[in-house]
Protein backbone atom coordinates (compact mmCIF):
# COMPACT_ATOMS: atom_id res chain seq x y z
CA UNK A 1 0.00 0.00 0.00
CA UNK A 2 1.36 3.65 -0.83
CA UNK A 3 1.62 5.55 2.26
CA UNK A 4 0.94 9.66 2.66
CA UNK A 5 4.08 10.27 2.20
CA UNK A 6 5.46 8.45 -1.08
CA UNK A 7 1.90 9.91 -2.34
CA UNK A 8 2.78 13.36 -1.59
CA UNK A 9 6.82 12.90 -2.90
CA UNK A 10 4.91 11.36 -6.17
CA UNK A 11 2.89 14.77 -7.20
CA UNK A 12 3.97 17.70 -5.07
CA UNK A 13 7.03 20.13 -5.40
CA UNK A 14 7.33 21.59 -1.37
CA UNK A 15 7.97 25.56 -1.32
CA UNK A 16 12.22 26.68 -1.10
CA UNK A 17 13.30 22.91 -1.02
CA UNK A 18 15.82 20.80 -3.44
CA UNK A 19 13.13 17.97 -3.36
CA UNK A 20 16.16 15.08 -3.62
CA UNK A 21 16.62 16.07 0.18
CA UNK A 22 13.29 14.36 0.67
CA UNK A 23 14.70 11.22 0.06
CA UNK A 24 16.52 11.17 3.08
CA UNK A 25 14.37 13.08 5.26
CA UNK A 26 11.08 13.21 4.59
CA UNK A 27 7.99 15.67 5.21
CA UNK A 28 6.52 15.42 8.55
CA UNK A 29 3.44 14.21 8.12
CA UNK A 30 1.00 16.37 10.45
CA UNK A 31 -2.23 15.59 11.76
CA UNK A 32 -2.64 18.73 14.13
CA UNK A 33 -1.36 21.64 15.82
CA UNK A 34 -2.47 23.18 19.21
CA UNK A 35 -1.01 26.55 20.71
CA UNK A 36 3.15 26.13 19.96
CA UNK A 37 3.09 22.45 19.37
CA UNK A 38 2.41 20.66 15.79
CA UNK A 39 1.03 16.87 16.31
CA UNK A 40 2.66 14.46 13.92
CA UNK A 41 1.05 11.34 12.69
CA UNK A 42 3.62 8.75 15.02
CA UNK A 43 2.01 10.43 18.08
CA UNK A 44 4.38 12.82 18.81
CA UNK A 45 4.29 16.52 18.67
CA UNK A 46 7.39 19.25 18.33
CA UNK A 47 7.78 22.66 19.15
CA UNK A 48 6.93 25.34 16.12
CA UNK A 49 9.97 27.19 17.11
CA UNK A 50 9.53 29.25 13.85
CA UNK A 51 6.04 29.96 14.28
CA UNK A 52 5.29 28.46 11.04
CA UNK A 53 7.21 30.91 8.85
CA UNK A 54 6.86 33.95 11.17
CA UNK A 55 3.63 34.06 11.03
CA UNK A 56 1.40 32.16 13.90
CA UNK A 57 2.29 34.64 16.11
CA UNK A 58 -0.87 33.94 18.52
CA UNK A 59 -0.11 30.02 18.19
CA UNK A 60 -1.94 27.21 16.44
CA UNK A 61 -5.71 26.80 17.12
CA UNK A 62 -6.46 30.49 18.78
CA UNK A 63 -10.23 29.57 20.09
CA UNK A 64 -11.53 33.52 19.25
CA UNK A 65 -9.37 33.56 15.95
CA UNK A 66 -11.63 30.30 15.15
CA UNK A 67 -14.93 31.36 16.14
CA UNK A 68 -14.29 35.08 14.42
CA UNK A 69 -13.68 32.78 11.05
CA UNK A 70 -17.13 30.81 11.79
CA UNK A 71 -18.56 33.82 12.57
CA UNK A 72 -18.09 34.94 9.05
CA UNK A 73 -18.46 31.29 7.46
CA UNK A 74 -21.97 31.66 8.49
CA UNK A 75 -22.22 34.68 5.97
CA UNK A 76 -20.59 34.35 2.94
CA UNK A 77 -16.75 33.32 2.35
CA UNK A 78 -15.94 35.23 -0.62
CA UNK A 79 -17.35 37.82 -2.99
CA UNK A 80 -15.66 39.96 -5.62
CA UNK A 81 -13.96 43.68 -3.50
CA UNK A 82 -14.06 45.40 -6.61
CA UNK A 83 -17.54 47.81 -6.01
CA UNK A 84 -18.80 45.84 -3.08
CA UNK A 85 -18.12 46.21 0.62
CA UNK A 86 -18.67 44.31 4.03
CA UNK A 87 -18.38 44.96 7.82
CA UNK A 88 -15.60 42.85 8.71
CA UNK A 89 -13.20 44.40 5.55
CA UNK A 90 -13.87 47.87 7.19
CA UNK A 91 -13.68 47.17 10.14
CA UNK A 92 -10.21 45.90 9.84
CA UNK A 93 -9.49 48.81 7.83
CA UNK A 94 -9.89 51.43 10.43
CA UNK A 95 -8.48 48.98 13.17
CA UNK A 96 -5.34 49.00 11.31
CA UNK A 97 -5.36 52.48 10.41
CA UNK A 98 -5.81 53.85 14.01
CA UNK A 99 -2.56 51.58 14.42
CA UNK A 100 -0.60 53.47 12.42
CA UNK A 101 -0.84 57.45 12.54
CA UNK A 102 0.06 59.41 9.39
CA UNK A 103 -1.54 56.44 7.44
CA UNK A 104 -5.27 57.10 6.22
CA UNK A 105 -5.51 54.04 3.66
CA UNK A 106 -5.32 50.82 2.96
CA UNK A 107 -5.58 48.29 0.09
CA UNK A 108 -5.22 44.66 0.30
CA UNK A 109 -3.61 41.67 -1.35
CA UNK A 110 -2.93 37.78 -0.42
CA UNK A 111 0.97 37.73 0.47
CA UNK A 112 4.38 39.63 0.85
CA UNK A 113 5.55 39.51 -2.47
CA UNK A 114 2.52 40.75 -4.08
CA UNK A 115 1.64 43.43 -1.74
CA UNK A 116 5.68 44.44 -2.08
CA UNK A 117 5.20 44.89 -5.79
CA UNK A 118 2.12 46.77 -5.04
CA UNK A 119 4.14 49.74 -3.29
CA UNK A 120 6.99 49.27 -5.55
CA UNK A 121 4.81 50.12 -8.69
CA UNK A 122 2.90 52.71 -7.00
CA UNK A 123 6.00 54.74 -5.66
CA UNK A 124 6.77 55.17 -9.68
CA UNK A 125 3.28 55.59 -10.49
CA UNK A 126 2.85 58.06 -8.41
CA UNK A 127 6.04 59.72 -9.55
CA UNK A 128 4.66 60.02 -12.80
CA UNK A 129 1.45 61.45 -11.84
CA UNK A 130 3.53 64.48 -10.50
CA UNK A 131 5.24 64.58 -13.49
CA UNK A 132 9.05 63.25 -12.17
CA UNK A 133 8.87 60.64 -14.87
CA UNK A 134 12.90 60.42 -13.79
CA UNK A 135 12.47 58.79 -9.98
CA UNK A 136 11.47 55.25 -11.57
CA UNK A 137 14.83 53.28 -9.77
CA UNK A 138 14.47 51.96 -6.38
CA UNK A 139 17.07 51.48 -3.52
CA UNK A 140 17.32 48.61 -1.13
CA UNK A 141 19.97 47.14 1.96
CA UNK A 142 22.37 45.45 1.00
CA UNK A 143 20.92 41.86 2.62
CA UNK A 144 17.61 42.80 2.03
CA UNK A 145 14.70 40.13 1.54
CA UNK A 146 11.06 41.14 -0.19
CA UNK A 147 9.64 38.17 -1.99
CA UNK A 148 9.88 36.03 -4.69
CA UNK A 149 8.15 37.80 -7.54
CA UNK A 150 10.78 39.59 -10.14
CA UNK A 151 10.44 42.88 -8.74
CA UNK A 152 10.59 41.84 -4.92
CA UNK A 153 13.22 39.24 -6.13
CA UNK A 154 14.85 42.67 -7.89
CA UNK A 155 15.04 44.70 -4.42
CA UNK A 156 16.11 41.66 -2.77
CA UNK A 157 19.80 40.60 -1.85
CA UNK A 158 20.03 37.24 -1.32
CA UNK A 159 22.41 35.56 -3.37
CA UNK A 160 20.27 32.34 -3.03
CA UNK A 161 17.26 33.44 -4.23
CA UNK A 162 18.51 36.14 -6.66
CA UNK A 163 21.05 34.38 -8.87
CA UNK A 164 19.56 32.33 -11.06
CA UNK A 165 17.35 35.02 -12.13
CA UNK A 166 19.87 37.96 -12.23
CA UNK A 167 19.19 38.38 -16.09
CA UNK A 168 15.53 39.28 -15.26
CA UNK A 169 16.04 41.70 -12.66
CA UNK A 170 15.73 45.47 -12.53
CA UNK A 171 18.99 47.06 -11.47
CA UNK A 172 18.64 48.40 -7.80
CA UNK A 173 20.90 50.19 -5.66
CA UNK A 174 22.13 47.96 -2.53
CA UNK A 175 23.06 50.54 0.46
CA UNK A 176 26.27 48.58 2.02
CA UNK A 177 27.68 48.83 5.58
CA UNK A 178 24.50 48.81 7.49
CA UNK A 179 25.29 49.54 11.29
CA UNK A 180 23.98 46.29 12.49
CA UNK A 181 23.54 45.68 16.32
CA UNK A 182 23.21 43.04 18.67
CA UNK A 183 20.30 44.38 20.92
CA UNK A 184 18.96 47.95 21.77
CA UNK A 185 21.67 47.96 24.29
CA UNK A 186 24.07 48.37 21.78
CA UNK A 187 25.61 52.43 21.18
CA UNK A 188 25.24 51.90 17.59
CA UNK A 189 21.16 51.06 17.84
CA UNK A 190 21.04 54.92 19.52
CA UNK A 191 23.91 56.55 17.51
CA UNK A 192 25.12 55.70 13.94
CA UNK A 193 26.73 59.15 13.32
CA UNK A 194 30.17 57.29 12.80
CA UNK A 195 29.13 55.68 10.32
CA UNK A 196 26.46 58.60 8.55
CA UNK A 197 29.16 60.20 6.20
CA UNK A 198 29.94 56.68 4.33
CA UNK A 199 25.95 55.99 3.93
CA UNK A 200 25.22 59.79 2.62
CA UNK A 201 28.00 59.21 0.10
CA UNK A 202 26.51 55.90 -1.04
CA UNK A 203 22.67 58.15 -1.32
CA UNK A 204 24.20 61.22 -2.83
CA UNK A 205 24.46 60.26 -6.55
CA UNK A 206 20.84 58.25 -6.73
CA UNK A 207 19.14 61.77 -4.61
CA UNK A 208 17.05 62.57 -8.01
CA UNK A 209 16.70 59.59 -9.47
CA UNK A 210 15.50 57.22 -6.42
CA UNK A 211 11.51 56.30 -6.66
CA UNK A 212 11.75 54.97 -3.35
CA UNK A 213 13.37 52.88 -0.81
CA UNK A 214 12.38 49.59 0.80
CA UNK A 215 13.67 48.46 3.88
CA UNK A 216 12.43 45.61 6.32
CA UNK A 217 12.87 47.76 9.45
CA UNK A 218 14.93 46.64 12.36
CA UNK A 219 15.76 43.18 11.43
CA UNK A 220 16.40 41.88 8.32
CA UNK A 221 14.57 38.23 8.53
CA UNK A 222 15.77 36.04 5.66
CA UNK A 223 19.37 37.65 6.04
CA UNK A 224 19.57 35.65 9.33
CA UNK A 225 17.63 37.78 11.71
CA UNK A 226 19.86 40.88 11.50
CA UNK A 227 19.21 43.70 13.65
CA UNK A 228 20.22 47.46 12.66
CA UNK A 229 20.50 50.71 14.08
CA UNK A 230 16.98 52.27 14.83
CA UNK A 231 19.05 55.71 14.35
CA UNK A 232 20.20 54.39 11.28
CA UNK A 233 16.72 54.09 9.54
CA UNK A 234 15.80 56.94 11.60
CA UNK A 235 18.41 59.00 9.20
CA UNK A 236 17.12 56.91 6.30
CA UNK A 237 13.39 58.22 6.58
CA UNK A 238 14.59 61.66 6.95
CA UNK A 239 16.94 61.68 3.80
CA UNK A 240 14.51 60.10 1.71
CA UNK A 241 11.52 62.29 2.85
CA UNK A 242 14.36 65.71 2.38
CA UNK A 243 14.46 64.77 -1.49
CA UNK A 244 11.22 63.84 -2.47
CA UNK A 245 11.90 59.79 -2.11
CA UNK A 246 9.32 57.62 -0.77
CA UNK A 247 10.00 55.09 2.45
CA UNK A 248 8.57 51.41 2.00
CA UNK A 249 8.64 49.46 5.19
CA UNK A 250 8.45 45.96 4.34
CA UNK A 251 6.87 44.78 8.28
CA UNK A 252 5.95 41.08 6.47
CA UNK A 253 8.34 39.19 9.31
CA UNK A 254 8.62 42.66 11.57
CA UNK A 255 4.97 43.82 12.08
CA UNK A 256 2.12 43.10 14.74
CA UNK A 257 4.76 42.83 17.86
CA UNK A 258 7.14 40.72 16.58
CA UNK A 259 10.27 43.33 17.53
CA UNK A 260 8.34 44.19 20.88
CA UNK A 261 6.45 47.14 18.81
CA UNK A 262 3.39 46.93 17.12
CA UNK A 263 5.05 47.95 13.94
CA UNK A 264 9.35 47.95 13.91
CA UNK A 265 9.07 51.10 12.22
CA UNK A 266 8.57 52.30 15.77
CA UNK A 267 11.65 52.24 17.27
CA UNK A 268 12.94 55.04 15.01
CA UNK A 269 10.23 57.61 15.26
CA UNK A 270 9.36 57.51 11.84
CA UNK A 271 6.12 56.90 9.61
CA UNK A 272 7.20 55.37 6.46
CA UNK A 273 4.92 56.33 3.49
CA UNK A 274 4.10 52.50 2.44
CA UNK A 275 3.88 50.18 5.28
CA UNK A 276 3.65 46.56 3.91
CA UNK A 277 1.88 44.16 6.15
CA UNK A 278 0.97 40.10 6.23
CA UNK A 279 1.73 36.65 8.41
CA UNK A 280 0.96 37.90 11.43
CA UNK A 281 -2.29 40.19 9.83
CA UNK A 282 -4.16 37.05 10.09
CA UNK A 283 -2.00 35.52 12.72
CA UNK A 284 -1.21 32.75 9.75
CA UNK A 285 -4.60 31.86 9.48
CA UNK A 286 -5.13 32.84 5.83
CA UNK A 287 -3.06 34.29 3.42
CA UNK A 288 -3.85 38.33 3.73
CA UNK A 289 -1.20 41.50 3.12
CA UNK A 290 -2.33 44.96 2.92
CA UNK A 291 -0.61 48.41 2.09
CA UNK A 292 -1.12 51.12 3.58
CA UNK A 293 -0.15 54.64 2.61
CA UNK A 294 -0.55 58.47 2.97
CA UNK A 295 -3.68 60.37 1.97
CA UNK A 296 -1.20 62.53 0.02
CA UNK A 297 -0.28 59.35 -2.03
CA UNK A 298 -4.04 58.38 -2.34
CA UNK A 299 -4.91 62.12 -3.50
CA UNK A 300 -2.84 61.95 -6.19
CA UNK A 301 -4.69 59.25 -7.82
CA UNK A 302 -7.77 60.90 -6.36
CA UNK A 303 -9.19 62.10 -10.15
CA UNK A 304 -11.71 61.93 -12.59
CA UNK A 305 -11.26 58.63 -14.42
CA UNK A 306 -10.50 59.98 -18.00
CA UNK A 307 -7.51 61.59 -16.62
CA UNK A 308 -5.93 58.09 -16.19
CA UNK A 309 -4.56 57.66 -12.37
CA UNK A 310 -6.36 54.83 -12.05
CA UNK A 311 -4.48 52.20 -9.80
CA UNK A 312 -5.59 48.90 -11.84
CA UNK A 313 -3.90 46.66 -9.97
CA UNK A 314 -6.40 43.87 -8.66
CA UNK A 315 -5.71 40.31 -7.29
CA UNK A 316 -8.80 38.08 -7.08
CA UNK A 317 -8.60 37.44 -3.76
CA UNK A 318 -8.03 41.11 -2.59
CA UNK A 319 -9.95 41.92 0.34
CA UNK A 320 -10.96 38.30 1.13
CA UNK A 321 -13.66 38.24 3.36
CA UNK A 322 -13.07 34.97 5.93
CA UNK A 323 -9.08 36.60 6.12
CA UNK A 324 -10.54 39.57 7.18
CA UNK A 325 -12.56 38.66 9.67
CA UNK A 326 -9.68 36.65 11.10
CA UNK A 327 -7.17 39.93 10.78
CA UNK A 328 -10.12 41.85 12.66
CA UNK A 329 -10.14 40.00 15.39
CA UNK A 330 -6.45 39.24 15.51
CA UNK A 331 -5.93 43.25 16.20
CA UNK A 332 -8.83 43.15 18.91
CA UNK A 333 -7.12 39.89 20.77
CA UNK A 334 -3.65 41.81 20.32
CA UNK A 335 -5.20 44.99 21.43
CA UNK A 336 -7.57 43.91 24.49
CA UNK A 337 -4.57 40.78 25.71
CA UNK A 338 -1.90 43.46 25.45
CA UNK A 339 0.23 41.18 23.92
CA UNK A 340 2.77 43.69 22.25
CA UNK A 341 3.60 44.37 26.22
CA UNK A 342 3.81 41.16 27.08
CA UNK A 343 6.79 40.61 24.75
CA UNK A 344 9.16 42.48 26.69
CA UNK A 345 9.14 39.54 29.17
CA UNK A 346 9.38 36.87 26.17
CA UNK A 347 12.12 38.40 24.98
CA UNK A 348 13.72 38.16 28.46
CA UNK A 349 13.68 34.97 28.68
CA UNK A 350 14.54 34.10 24.87
CA UNK A 351 18.18 36.27 25.70
CA UNK A 352 18.32 34.21 28.64
CA UNK A 353 17.90 30.61 26.86
CA UNK A 354 19.97 31.92 23.78
CA UNK A 355 23.10 32.78 26.37
CA UNK A 356 22.54 28.96 27.79
CA UNK A 357 23.30 28.02 24.31
CA UNK A 358 25.83 29.48 23.96
CA UNK A 359 27.56 28.37 27.80
CA UNK A 360 26.42 24.63 27.06
CA UNK A 361 27.46 24.38 23.37
CA UNK A 362 30.80 26.68 23.12
CA UNK A 363 29.96 26.40 19.29
CA UNK A 364 27.55 29.96 19.02
CA UNK A 365 28.63 33.64 18.35
CA UNK A 366 26.84 36.53 17.32
CA UNK A 367 23.45 36.27 19.77
CA UNK A 368 21.14 38.82 18.97
CA UNK A 369 17.59 39.81 20.49
CA UNK A 370 14.85 41.69 19.97
CA UNK A 371 11.18 41.71 20.93
CA UNK A 372 10.45 37.55 19.93
CA UNK A 373 13.18 37.00 18.20
CA UNK A 374 16.51 35.59 18.98
CA UNK A 375 19.24 34.20 16.89
CA UNK A 376 23.21 33.00 16.79
CA UNK A 377 25.62 31.75 14.56
CA UNK A 378 27.44 28.67 14.39
CA UNK A 379 31.22 28.86 14.56
CA UNK A 380 32.29 26.69 11.67
CA UNK A 381 35.58 25.25 11.39
CA UNK A 382 37.69 24.92 8.21
CA UNK A 383 36.82 21.30 8.57
CA UNK A 384 33.29 22.13 8.59
CA UNK A 385 32.72 24.38 6.11
CA UNK A 386 31.58 21.84 3.33
CA UNK A 387 29.01 20.63 5.57
CA UNK A 388 25.19 21.56 5.42
CA UNK A 389 25.52 22.34 9.62
CA UNK A 390 22.32 24.29 9.89
CA UNK A 391 20.50 21.69 7.87
CA UNK A 392 22.01 19.07 9.90
CA UNK A 393 20.47 20.92 13.35
CA UNK A 394 17.33 21.23 11.65
CA UNK A 395 17.39 17.38 11.47
CA UNK A 396 18.41 16.20 15.00
CA UNK A 397 16.36 19.10 16.17
CA UNK A 398 12.69 17.51 14.76
CA UNK A 399 13.89 13.91 15.95
CA UNK A 400 14.27 15.52 19.66
CA UNK A 401 11.29 17.51 19.67
CA UNK A 402 11.12 20.73 17.38
CA UNK A 403 10.80 22.32 14.51
CA UNK A 404 13.82 24.49 14.65
CA UNK A 405 14.99 25.62 10.68
CA UNK A 406 17.85 27.52 11.04
CA UNK A 407 19.08 29.75 7.70
CA UNK A 408 22.17 28.69 6.59
CA UNK A 409 24.62 28.34 9.98
CA UNK A 410 21.96 30.69 11.72
CA UNK A 411 20.13 29.20 14.78
CA UNK A 412 16.93 31.09 15.74
CA UNK A 413 13.89 31.05 17.43
CA UNK A 414 10.57 32.95 16.86
CA UNK A 415 8.01 31.17 19.08
CA UNK A 416 4.41 32.18 18.82
CA UNK A 417 4.43 35.03 21.63
CA UNK A 418 1.87 32.61 23.65
CA UNK A 419 4.39 30.34 24.20
CA UNK A 420 4.92 29.64 27.72
CA UNK A 421 8.09 29.36 29.66
CA UNK A 422 8.68 25.28 30.09
CA UNK A 423 8.05 25.61 26.19
CA UNK A 424 10.93 27.50 25.76
CA UNK A 425 12.96 25.71 28.00
CA UNK A 426 12.12 22.63 26.50
CA UNK A 427 13.25 24.03 23.09
CA UNK A 428 16.23 25.55 24.55
CA UNK A 429 17.19 22.00 26.02
CA UNK A 430 16.46 20.56 22.61
CA UNK A 431 18.60 23.28 20.57
CA UNK A 432 21.66 22.61 22.74
CA UNK A 433 21.09 18.81 22.46
CA UNK A 434 21.03 19.28 18.79
CA UNK A 435 23.62 21.91 18.28
CA UNK A 436 26.44 19.62 20.08
CA UNK A 437 25.59 16.53 18.67
CA UNK A 438 26.18 18.18 15.15
CA UNK A 439 29.00 19.94 16.00
CA UNK A 440 30.99 16.74 17.79
CA UNK A 441 30.79 14.25 14.68
CA UNK A 442 33.81 14.31 12.79
CA UNK A 443 34.24 16.14 9.73
CA UNK A 444 33.64 13.49 6.30
C1 LIG B 1 10.31 40.97 4.72
C2 LIG B 1 9.55 40.06 3.80
N1 LIG B 1 8.97 40.55 2.71
C3 LIG B 1 8.27 39.78 1.86
C4 LIG B 1 8.13 38.43 2.09
C5 LIG B 1 7.37 37.59 1.12
O1 LIG B 1 6.15 37.21 1.67
P1 LIG B 1 5.33 36.00 1.02
O2 LIG B 1 6.13 34.77 1.30
O3 LIG B 1 4.03 36.02 1.74
O4 LIG B 1 5.19 36.29 -0.43
C6 LIG B 1 8.71 37.87 3.23
C7 LIG B 1 8.61 36.43 3.50
O5 LIG B 1 9.22 35.86 4.35
C8 LIG B 1 9.45 38.69 4.10
O6 LIG B 1 10.05 38.22 5.20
Amino acid sequence: MTGLIDEDLAYIWHPCAQMKDYETFKPLHIVGAKGSYLHLDDGHRIIDAISSWWCKSLGHGHPQLKQALLRQIERFEHVIFANTTNKSVVSLAKQLISLNEGLHKVLFASDGSSVVEMALKMSVHAHRIQGNCQRNHFMSLSNAYHGETLLALSVSNTDIFCRDYEALLLPVHFLKHIPYVHSTEDPMWADCSAIWPDILRQLAPYQDTLSAIIVEPIVQGAAGMRIYSQDFLKRLAHWAKKHGIYLIADEMMTGFGRTGTWFAYKHADITPDFLCLGKGLTAGWLPMSALLLTDTIYQLFYDDYQRGHNFLHSHTHSGNVLAAAVADEVCRIMRDQSIVKSIEGLSATLLKCMRRVEEETSCVMNIRCIGAIAACDLIVTKEQAHRRLGYEVYQKAVKLGALLRPIGNTIYWLPPFTISTDCLNQLCDITIKAIKDVMSQPGY
